[in-house]
């Protein structure tokens, strides 16, 4: 898979993507990532990519044309565009798995206040936030969207099939995790952690899930009385 970034701070981006899990995936060839600075793209002599609203009000907006000659210049018939924007469809889990499919994706960071809308409505696939707040630019989302597809790519995690048990893979939030001291200041490690009884322990995380998802998002399994049904079986038997 491969990323290419528009954005007036490719710096920044890169900062985050190539240290650690993503970095390193990145060295290894698991994933490709471009950094494209929007002002390379400019006509402007003096590099300019912003102007004012027509119309009045508030900042500036990021000019149509550097954003255009930055995607023609960089896409391909396989590009899927994507503009980070508070606007767009909120990022989950599941939005995540089918961008896992595309063979590349662009992004635009956009800063300021945003990009024109003739480039959104025209040259843009899909718009996405990652959440209902707005930040000064796009960078960090963007950053969010590649890390989140990123782990999803073989080879990218160290353990293949690390990511199935967690929290939004699937409907239920993922069970509590516990490493060693066995007891830190007095608080213990379930017992049944230890009991090396690897059946028992996949039901009680399944019973924790289930729990963890009932106490902190009961909206995910809102109507979902299947699972309450599960929930109080798995009660019953652990308390006994
Ligand atoms: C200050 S924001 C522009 C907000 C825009 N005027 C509005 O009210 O919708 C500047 C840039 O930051 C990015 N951005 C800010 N908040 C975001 C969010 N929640 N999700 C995704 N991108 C965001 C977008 O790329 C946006 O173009």
């Amino acid at each position: 898979m491969k990323f290419k970034l528009i954005s007036l701070f490719p710096e920044m981006l890169e900062s985050i993507l190539s240290v650690s899990i993503i970095g390193r995936a990145v060295k290894d060839g698991k994933l490709e990532i471009e950094y494209i600075q929007l002002r390379d793209y400019s006509e402007n002599k003096h590099k300019k990519v912003d102007d004012y609203p027509y119309g009045g009000g508030p900042g500036m907006l990021l000019k149509p044309e550097p954003v255009y000659n930055a995607l023609l210049q960089n896409r391909s018939q396989n590009s899927k565009v994507i503009y980070m924007s508070p606007k767009g469809k909120n990022l989950t889990q599941s939005i995540v798995k089918s961008l896992a499919e595309e063979e590349e994706i662009i992004i635009i960071a956009g800063h300021y206040e945003g990009l024109d809308q003739r480039i959104i409505d025209n040259y843009v696939d899909e718009s996405i936030s990652i959440g209902e707040y707005v930040l000064t630019g796009g960078e960090l989302p963007a950053a969010v969207l590649v890390d989140s597809i990123a782990r999803m790519l073989p080879g990218v995690l160290s353990g293949e099939e690390s990511f199935i048990s967690e929290s939004h893979y699937d409907i239920l939030l993922e069970h509590p995790q516990y490493t060693r001291p066995q007891e830190f200041m007095g608080h213990k490690v379930p017992d049944i952690l230890l009991s090396g009884n690897h059946a028992e322990i996949e039901k009680w995380r399944r019973f924790k899930s289930i729990e963890h998802t009932i106490i902190y998002r009961p909206d995910l399994i809102d109507g979902r009385d299947e699972l309450i049904d599960e929930y109080n079986k798995l009660k019953k038997y652990f308390s006994k």
